[in-house]
């Protein structure tokens, strides 16, 4: 019994360093993970890669909906997310 909860566990503790929410690592990260998530979760900014790399305006659009980010902060994450999140293939939407 203790052998299997211990590999539920060890278990559990992968797959969530696994996924690590789908955002690379790098400058700004941290930021974009604590002001970005707070609504809705990483995958739909992971999700909008492939579509733009708009970035400044969709981070000027989640601030209107009521992100708190310092414009530091924004200027951290919007750096963050064009190099994380470039743009792949063609723009179709
Ligand atoms: C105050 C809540 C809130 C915060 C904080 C927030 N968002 Fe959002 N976000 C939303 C809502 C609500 C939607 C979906 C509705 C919509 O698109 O109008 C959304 C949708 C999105 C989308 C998909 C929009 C599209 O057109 O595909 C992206 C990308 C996104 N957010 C990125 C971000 C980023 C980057 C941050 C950090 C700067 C952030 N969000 C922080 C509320 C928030």
């Amino acid at each position: 019994m203790r052998l299997l909860a211990l590999a539920i566990l060890l278990a559990a503790g992968a797959a969530s360093a696994q996924t690590t929410d789908g955002l690379p690592a790098g400058p700004g990260r941290s930021d974009t993970v604590r002001i970005c998530t707070g609504c809705h979760d990483a995958g739909v900014i992971v999700h909008r890669t492939q579509k733009t790399a708009a970035w400044a305006d969709i981070v000027q659009a989640m601030v209107e909906k009521g992100a708190e980010a310092s414009s530091a902060e924004q200027a951290a994450i919007i750096a963050y997310l064009q190099k994380a999140l470039p743009p792949k293939g063609d723009l179709a939407p």
